[in-house]
């Protein structure tokens, strides 16, 4: 298939060329799309055909379910049974943003998009291009990341284009996304409000509107079985083997180097992933700095362009620095921690 690429800039929009995106959608095809987290791969999320494409240009297991994106409140009320007084709340302050909700689901949404769940993943993104993209294919956008199952979430236009070129009708180019990580996941479909996906609205973010609020054990626990089907396969993955080392700062460093010692005596490249704090302490490696400790966003920003960047750099193994398990580095570090599949020395 011919992938039209096209480039959008997010201050001035091209809105022709997001209704000829937004027709494309109407029409049961597959364009990729910017949001504020990372890229989505867009499908009608009610043309159970066309979401069928989505799964199959990513080589994503069906029984992974998928968000719907909508661009207004209105949208949601047909795609839910009810909405929790909570929720409103929630939706208040949050909304648009990098928050996912799951309602229980209306006889609406097909089960190809909840994988035969009885609730149904909602989002509304901030991104202009995302809501503008939404709002012309006139329906409710099915969109996962737009990687390869199993890769590195993209998050420049780049990325989408490595892995998505000659699969889909149409890449949308809008630069990089900006929180670089995917959007929180928040359970609402009973009483007990679980984040099972964490993202930049954080736990401590959700707690001051919802004080029993809590977070699904498999988020930082490689081992225990995770309750958001998503979360149980093997995400984020890089090419090479990542091994993760947590700890007070000046451990993780200490032991890196020593593991850099002995990665060099075998004659393994190794990447190292370092911060604008320790960048300079590292004694051997090709080392890339994620952001500062200082301003973790600016970590979650870069976190998986670094991961593909590697990738592209054929590296034999890549050793990770971890950050502090609180506020943005809960997200950064559930993705660290999947990214190496469970590989952490805890100095
Ligand atoms: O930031 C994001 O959320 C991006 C952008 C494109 O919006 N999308 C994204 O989609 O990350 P995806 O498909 O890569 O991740 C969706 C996650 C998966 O972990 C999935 O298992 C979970 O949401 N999910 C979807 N529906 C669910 C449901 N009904 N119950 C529990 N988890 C659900
Ligand atoms: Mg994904």
């Amino acid at each position: 298939m011919d992938t039209k690429v096209v480039k959008i800039h997010k201050e001035n929009i091209d809105l022709e060329l997001l209704a000829e995106a937004g027709d494309i959608i109407k029409k049961g095809g597959i364009v990729a799309f910017p949001t504020e987290t990372v890229y989505g791969l867009g499908a009608d999320g009610l043309n159970e055909e066309a979401v069928k494409k989505i799964y199959k240009a990513k080589g994503r297991p069906s029984d992974n379910p998928l968000i719907l994106h909508i661009s207004s409140i209105e949208e949601l009320y047909p795609l839910v049974k009810e909405i929790p007084e909570l929720a409103y709340e929630v939706i208040e302050k949050f909304w648009p943003g990098p928050l996912t909700i799951i309602f229980k689901k209306s006889s609406l949404v097909p089960h190809i998009i909840t994988a035969g769940l009885d609730s149904v993943a909602i989002r509304m993104p901030r991104s202009a291009i995302a809501q503008e993209l939404i709002r012309m294919s006139g329906t409710t956008i099915a969109a996962p990341s737009a990687n390869l199952s199993g890769r590195p979430s993209p998050t420049r236009g780049d990325h989408v284009i490595e892995d998505m070129i000659g699969k889909i009708e149409m890449i949308i180019d809008g630069g990089r996304t900006g929180v670089g990580l995917e959007s929180t996941v928040l359970d609402l479909s009973d009483d007990k409000a679980t984040i099972l996906r964490p993202g930049a609205i954080t736990f401590e973010d959700l707690k001051e509107i919802i004080p029993h609020i809590k977070q699904d054990i498999s988020i930082t626990n490689q081992g225990a079985t995770p309750k958001s089907p998503g979360q149980k396969y093997r995400h984020y993955a890089p090419k090479s083997e990542m091994i993760l080392f947590t700890g007070g700062i000046n451990n993780i460093v200490y032991k890196i180097n020593e593991y850099l010692e002995k990665f060099d005596k075998d004659g393994l490249k190794v990447g190292v992933m370092a911060t604008k704090e320790t960048i300079n302490r590292y004694n051997s490696g090709i080392i890339k700095e994620m952001g500062s400790r200082a301003e973790e966003e600016s970590i979650a920003e870069n976190l998986f362009d670094i991961i593909r960047e590697f990738d592209n750099e054929d590296i034999d193994i890549i050793l990770a620095e971890g950050i502090d398990l609180d506020n943005i580095g809960t997200a950064i570090m559930n993705r660290l921690i999947k990214a190496s599949g469970g590989r952490i020395i805890e100095t």
